[in-house]
């Protein structure tokens, strides 16, 4: 394997505290070198000049949707799209059929993704078996599987009990529960926002409160516990509130946000947009506004993309048939630019931490990192470029997107997976 020298770029790696102008060596897919200059030596080199260049995104939200719907993604497809996007690690959601709720399920994912080679895949297992929000799954055995931590996604996790044992249960092990916040009745039959839009439209909606009295619950039993835990997908003003004074009080608690809730309110639903519809749904731009302040000051950890595919036909169904979701690893870069760093929100390094080592350490992965003996896993990125989203040019099989013809800013050039390139 040639060695491969990225010269020239602006290397930004808040683990390590860099950001300059850096040479950066590969070998053996590892990092052997980082200096202001080194000599090619005959190494295949990769021109930065002008460029920025990070350590591989990890995205501790994705729907890779196999086993069971091949049709809406593989885990191939998904790995694309995450190259494509400046992922190398992608956790895969276990909303799955059957679900990840067992050894084997997961031990197939892994090998598929070692299979297709082009990003690190890994599992979130499910919580509960069948993700019923029953009896809970033998978290030994999915930990001892590669499970980076546990969820019901898709499903919030509604018995206050079953919470309490996974908290404790789980923190054994170290590792955090994921919660989807739902309260089930209050957000039933809900397909956007309870707001302005959802009462115009004549849709029904879930009120913010049906995610913040899950968080306000969890929250307390992580307090009683001890335990940790994860909310994904932030998307209200109330959660982040009580996230914050959590966190004052030691809290063991960490939270995510999506690109989308970062850039978009529930006025994307236009007339009976589908590819808006998501869940937790778009909310208000005082709840928009909530969340970039709560990336900035440290409320919310890091971004996740939330990935969701879907099929065409299920998606260009009537508003409340269509099934909830975006697809969003080639997006997240660009909608990441327009939200934080040209409203001057986050700088480089800042957006890269929450990228990359912010969701790393979440997921207790060694990556995000482009220290010397680590994984070559990073992306060159154009931070100034502009782009049109074209959905149908999506490699992701989910070609459905609330940013379709939006031009964006940032455009990843290539992504390296264990010093290969791994670009879609
Ligand atoms: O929009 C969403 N899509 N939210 C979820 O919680 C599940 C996901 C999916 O699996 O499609």
């Amino acid at each position: 394997m040639a060695k491969v020298l990225i010269k020239g770029g602006r290397v930004i790696d808040p683990a390590n505290k860099r950001d300059g102008r850096f040479d950066i060596l590969i070998d053996r897919g590892k990092i052997a070198d980082i200096q202001p200059s080194i000599p090619a030596n005959g190494s295949k080199v990769i021109d930065a000049d002008g460029k920025l260049v990070a350590p591989g995104f990890v995205d501790l939200h994705t729907h890779l949707r196999e086993p069971g719907r091949e049709d809406k993604e593989t885990v191939e497809s998904g790995c694309r799209a995450a190259a494509k996007g400046g992922f190398t690690t992608v956790c895969a959601m276990p909303n799955t059929s059957p679900a990840i709720d067992h050894r084997g399920a997961a031990d197939f994912v892994h090998q598929e993704g070692r299979r297709v080679g082009l990003a690190s895949v890994r599992t979130i297992g499910a919580l509960t078996k069948g993700r019923q929000g029953k009896e809970l799954t033998d978290f030994g055995e999915l930990f001892d599987a590669g499970c980076v931590a546990l969820s019901d996604d898709g499903n919030v996790l509604a018995d206050g009990m079953l919470m309490r044992r996974a908290l404790e249960y789980a923190k054994t092990f170290e590792r955090p529960i994921i919660q989807h916040a739902e309260d089930p009745a209050l957000a039933a039959g809900g397909v956007m926002h309870e707001g302005i839009v959802s009462v115009t439209l004549g849709l029904r909606g879930m009120p913010a409160q049906a995610e913040s009295v899950i968080v306000s619950r969890d929250l307390a039993l992580a307090e009683l516990t001890g335990g940790w835990i994860h909310f994904a997908h932030l998307s209200s003003a109330i959660s982040v509130e009580l996230v914050r004074q959590a966190k004052r009080r030691g809290v063991h608690v960490t939270c995510e946000v999506t690109p989308h809730h970062l850039a978009l309110t529930h006025e994307a639903i236009g007339e009976f947009n589908t590819h808006a519809k998501v869940n937790p749904p778009l909310r208000t731009e005082e709840d928009r506004l909530a969340l970039l302040e709560g990336l900035r000051d440290g409320t919310i950890d890091c971004i996740a993309t939330d990935h969701a595919p879907h099929t065409d036909w299920e998606k260009d169904a009537e508003f409340d048939a269509a099934p909830f979701g975006i697809s969003g690893l080639e997006t997240a870069l660009g909608v990441c630019v327009e939200a934080l760093i040209k409203p001057g929100l986050l700088t480089w390094p800042q957006l890269v931490e929450r990228l990359s080592t912010a969701p790393a350490r979440i997921a207790g992965l060694e990556a995000g990192t482009l220290s010397v003996g680590a994984e070559a896993d990073l992306t060159v990125l154009d931070p100034s470029a502009q782009w049109t989203v074209d959905p149908k040019r999506f490699v992701s099989k989910g070609r459905h997107s609330p940013f379709a013809g939006r031009v964006l800013t940032g455009v990843v050039l290539r992504t390296l997976y264990r010093g290969v390139e791994a670009d879609g």
